[in-house]
């Protein structure tokens, strides 16, 4: 035998020498949730060791973070029921919850990454990404809400907005609005892949932001499908999107892989809650070993070609002080 692959895995330090993927904490992003109030915050119970924060707990969280090396981070707003309406009013109302949590942060941490998610649902009495008209999700007038929304963030802050709402045409009409008002370096990282899936279910209980009629699939991609999606990496690319981003991620590796392939841009993967939320369960019944597969999940992300991974384990890996 001339070839023995086992020559080059037989000790710890041969098998680091050929490794060819290697976690850092600089590869990921933290998702967090802000609500209204003071020194409170809730457990998601579909999400063990994650919180809600009232701002004035977030400020400390993100602290805490910044200590163990984590340098980027996604913010999502709980809203209460009764500033919720059909066209979202509440998102870009100035010193809204939202807006208030990206001035101060940016204010405290202006080091850190922050992205800003620029989406109705979080906002809307209907639980959809759009305005809904007769049981429809409208696209084109959705559009103004969504610039409303970013410009308002930009305005508080944000140098980087997240389109999670896969309107048609948003990244291109965001791009514009944002030059208009004078935000030219504020950056897209667009959803370019998402996807309807179910793995969404924990991040809905932790907004309360579960469609009321419906499902998103008259927006959101179908799951069987493979080259749609470098239908929207070329869209989003033209466009002007900074980011690509595929979501889920372990579920749709094959189209991190096909999105790497297919562009230049940095592309971005969104290990969802739905993700998190098996590794912890299983781990919780004795059943895996969960840090070893929450450290398997994430490199086999990085391994599929995605840049900046946004997962709930961001502050778990960063406390084992791998790297
Ligand atoms: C919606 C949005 C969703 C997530 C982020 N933004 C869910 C949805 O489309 O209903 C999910 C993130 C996760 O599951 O961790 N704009």
């Amino acid at each position: 035998m001339l070839q023995r692959p086992r020559r080059n895995r037989q000790s710890a330090v041969i098998r680091s020498m050929v490794e060819e993927n290697r976690l850092s904490v600089k590869d990921m992003m933290f998702p967090l949730f802000v609500m209204e109030g003071q020194n409170t915050q809730t457990e998601i119970s579909s999400m063990p060791g994650i919180y809600r924060f009232t701002l004035d707990l977030l400020l400390a969280e993100i602290e805490s973070c910044v200590k163990l090396g984590i340098q980027s981070f996604a913010l999502f707003p709980q809203i209460p029921e009764s500033k919720k309406d059909s066209m979202a009013t509440e998102s870009y109302k100035k010193g809204n919850i939202y807006t208030e949590s990206i001035y101060e942060i940016s204010k405290r941490f202006p080091e850190i990454s922050l992205l800003t998610d620029v989406a109705m649902d979080p906002y809307s009495s209907d639980g959809h990404d759009g305005i809904v008209k007769d049981g429809k999700i409208l696209n084109d007038e959705t559009l103004p809400v969504l610039a409303k929304m970013a410009i308002t963030q930009a305005q508080a802050g944000s140098k980087l907005i997240g389109p999670s709402d896969m309107m048609d045409g948003r990244v291109g009409y965001l791009r514009q609005a944002l030059d208009e008002a004078g935000y030219s370096q504020v950056g897209i990282m667009a959803y370019t892949a998402k996807y309807a899936s179910a793995f969404y279910g924990p991040f809905r209980d932790a907004l309360e932001s579960a469609p009321k009629f419906g499902d998103k699939k008259t927006y959101q991609m179908n799951p069987a499908n493979r080259r749609e999606a470098l239908i929207e990496a070329e869209l989003d690319e033209m466009e002007g999107a900074d980011f690509l981003m595929v979501k889920p991620a372990l579920a749709y590796l094959d189209i991190i892989a096909l999105l790497k392939e297919n562009s230049h841009l940095p592309i971005a993967a969104y290990n969802v809650s739905g993700e998190y939320a098996m590794v912890k369960a299983a781990a919780q019944n004795g059943w895996i070993d969960g840090e070893k597969a929450m450290l398997e999940s994430l490199l086999s992300i990085k391994r599929a070609g995605a840049q900046v991974i946004l997962t709930y384990f961001a502050k778990e890996f960063a406390q084992l002080k791998l790297a």
